[in-house]
């Protein structure tokens, strides 16, 4: 892994054996970025398409557990249809010349997310990520894609329902229960979540799964965001006490 002597010093102080097991990332900027450029909202997607090349390979050489990135919500829809084409095409070129590496570094690629409105060349692509990466056993990197939080709680109580048994009037939902039937089943908590972009914001994102997860929020923009910014979130997650609800020091 390439990394500058500022970065070389930042990992040097972190301790490895205790980076964040799942790291999720709401990458807003991209727009502001190209903005303050003079150029197409594009060019800050195409941007931070290459931002998210470089940090999942540096989320993977760390040894995080689990990746995930917030890539289109539910409601993004509502954005210019140029744009929304476009977002839909990133998917397709990101893995067209990453899943060879993808698949060489034991990353498994997942999908959270309604796939039914999704256009078929996203499904497509995503499809033969999930195959391409199926058996590995690294890190699990997940794309919301048409992924809105209270969505997908409402389609994890449709399904919990259906999984009744008949005639049952009193049912005990235990939180394992209702997560095994989130778009997440599987994967733990974040622990910690970063935004980009200088809001301060959830923006219906994993709302049930970040109840203790540690936030991080930074100015910088999506497409600027850098090996190093990462490395100061880990830095200061590892300086966070984090106690679900019970007394410093306990
Ligand atoms: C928010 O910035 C960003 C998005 C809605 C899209 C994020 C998508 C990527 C970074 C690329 C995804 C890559 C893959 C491989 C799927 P914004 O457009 O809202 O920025 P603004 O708030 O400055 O306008």
């Amino acid at each position: 892994m390439q990394l500058n002597p500022e970065e070389k010093e930042t990992l040097q102080k972190i301790d490895r054996r205790l980076v964040p097991a799942h790291v999720a990332i709401i990458m807003d900027g991209n727009g502001r970025w190209a903005r303050a450029k003079g150029l197409p909202r594009s060019a800050g997607h195409r941007q931070g398409v290459e931002t998210v090349r470089e940090i999942v390979r540096f989320c993977s050489y760390l040894g995080i557990k689990a990746l995930t990135l917030f890539a289109f919500s539910t409601e993004n829809w509502h954005r210019p249809a140029e744009e929304v084409n476009f977002l839909m095409s990133l998917p397709e070129q990101y893995l067209q010349t990453e899943l060879p590496e993808l698949v060489k570094n034991n990353v498994m690629v997942k999908l959270l997310g309604d796939p039914q409105r999704l256009p078929e060349q996203v499904t497509r692509a995503i499809d033969e990520g999930l195959a391409a990466t199926a058996k590995n056993s690294g890190m699990t990197l997940s794309f919301a894609l048409n992924y809105g939080a209270r969505m997908e709680i409402l389609r994890a109580v449709e399904a919990l329902i259906r999984d009744l048994p008949e005639n049952k009037d009193e049912v005990a939902v235990s939180e394992e229960l209702f997560a095994a039937h989130l778009y997440t089943a599987g994967l733990p908590d974040p622990d910690l979540l970063i935004r980009t972009g200088g809001e301060y914001r959830i923006s219906n994102f994993l709302l049930w799964q970040l109840a203790y997860s540690e936030l991080w929020f930074t100015p910088v923009y999506w497409p600027d965001f850098s090996k190093q910014h990462l490395l100061e979130a880990i830095t200061e997650f590892q300086q966070r006490e984090r106690r679900y609800g019970r007394a410093s020091g306990k």
